[in-house]
């Protein structure tokens, strides 16, 4: 029998479609996983899906005020000013976005919420904040976090390439709190801390009452969805007819099918061992997942010549930006392709070979639309197993927005699925959800009064 070392173009090809492909029954088991997690998670046993407590319910849409957004999650930190009509409309008045310096990302904490703290002084000043008034703050702190109210929680663990040191057990509001004193900052009072998938779910909820999942699907991936308290089995001595918002940590979710190339896009990680899924789906792993699919393929000598073999050598040389811009390539002679191998460096590659990639990037891309709209469909299900409601799911994320054929891809997957009912699934991007979302729930916990 031939071996997966001795295969040539057609049969390693056949050979990826194969491992990288989410059948029907791959769904169907992708949602019994789900499901088990879900329960565990929620009933405070072990699971890889944390199942975390917002202390918020969806928003009504008759929030109102002015609030500022402060948004830590990614590669950028960015500040909002962001009112409330309380009809269902919000004004972002302004926007300032911050690059966070690699270093910051991964020294000491209290480096990291000093420059939290900067940045929030530089905003003030730059949009002529009176700084004698007070100010309410929403932060959305797109990490696992354990709430223990709606203005404060612990980070449990980082994730997506964080590593700062002395937050992982700490409650965050405090260490913001510490540098804005630190700073001399005395007009802003924090007053709600939130998942970026719950911003996500206040945003669209906010005018779209059909809304009941807010998902992001970018650097990392994550979603949340209201659940009833009485299914809360952790949370006792809570009226158990409401409805909490359950922030899922679903990038966590680890009872899927890994093959090689992501068990060494894990190993080479900042964090072995956790956030299976979303190091098959989210963008900040997806270019990587599928570099090292390209090197395997230049090493057989499937792909290029001797003088492009050293191609995409490099730990994430290769990213997910790259991708989208080749899967948008539709001309025959690959003319964007073209452009960007000639600014890598590779001159010589054949429209074979620039087919190939494109192939490539189809095949991993592919799949991490099909996880993401199996773990959508398991939360429906669970919330809605005959599928009688209609649902918007609120969704942000670059690799959502703008990877082409990415929501497709998970539409097909509720077609098949779903079959006629797949029309009551609608996903729509939630454009700067996130922040505008973390006004809403300022807002609500105003009204509450449970904010510190
Ligand atoms: C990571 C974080 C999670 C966040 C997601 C999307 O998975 O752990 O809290 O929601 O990224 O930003």
């Amino acid at each position: 029998m031939m071996t997966v070392a001795d295969m040539g173009y057609k049969e390693f090809t056949a050979y990826l479609e194969k491992v990288f492909n989410i059948t029907l029954g791959d769904v169907k088991k992708i949602i019994k996983a789900f499901h088990s997690e879900m329960k565990k998670g929620l009933s405070g046993f072990e699971s890889s899906l944390k199942m975390i407590p917002s202390f918020v319910e969806r928003p009504t849409g008759r929030e109102s005020g002015k609030f500022f957004a402060l948004d830590l999650g990614g590669t950028n930190l960015r500040l909002l000013a962001v009112e409330l009509d309380g009809k269902g409309a919000s004004n972002v008045s302004t926007v300032s976005k911050f690059v966070i310096p690699p270093k910051t990302m991964t020294g000491a904490g209290d480096e990291l919420f000093d420059f939290i703290a900067e940045c929030i002084s530089s905003f003030l000043t730059e949009s002529n904040i009176d700084k004698e008034k007070n100010y309410d703050l929403a932060f959305t702190f797109s990490f696992p976090v354990e709430q223990t109210n709606i203005a404060a929680g612990k980070l449990i663990a980082w994730t997506k390439g964080f590593t700062a040191s002395g937050v992982e057990g700490k409650d965050v509001i405090m260490l913001l709190n510490e540098a804005l004193k630190r700073k001399g900052i005395n007009c802003i009072r924090i007053a709600a801390l939130a998942n970026d998938t719950v911003g996500t779910l206040a945003a669209k909820c906010y005018n779209d009452r059909d809304c009941d999942m807010g998902v992001i699907l970018g650097t990392g991936t994550n979603a949340c969805y209201p659940e009833k308290i009485s299914n809360i089995k952790k949370w006792r001595g809570l009226d158990p007819r409401g409805e909490m918002i359950i922030n899922m940590e679903w990038g966590n979710f680890n009872k899927l099918r890994f093959t090689s190339y992501d068990k060494d896009v894990d190993d080479e990680s900042l964090n072995t061992g956790c956030q299976y899924l979303e190091k098959m789906v989210s963008g900040m792993y997806l270019g990587e997942v599928t570099r090292k699919i390209i090197r395997d393929y230049i090493h057989r000598g499937l792909l290029f010549t001797n003088a492009d073999s050293n191609a995409f050598i490099k730990k994430d040389s290769f990213l997910t930006e790259d991708m989208s811009l080749i899967a948008s390539d539709e001309s025959t002679d690959c003319a964007l392709i073209d452009e960007f191998l000639k600014k890598s460096g590779l001159t010589e590659v054949t429209i074979h070979g620039k087919m190939t990639l494109k192939n490539i990037c189809r095949i991993t891309s592919v799949r991490a639309a099909r996880i993401s709209a199996a773990a959508i469909s398991a939360v429906i299900k669970w919330t809605d197993p005959k599928l009688k409601n209609n649902h918007t799911i609120g969704v942000d994320g670059s690799l959502f927005e703008k990877y082409p054929g990415f929501s497709g891809a998970m539409l097909d997957v509720f077609k098949i699925l779903f079959k006629e009912k797949a029309s009551k699934i609608k996903l729509e991007l939630a454009k700067d959800g996130s922040g505008k979302g973390a006004a809403i729930i300022a807002a609500i916990a105003a009204t509450a009064g449970t904010s510190s």
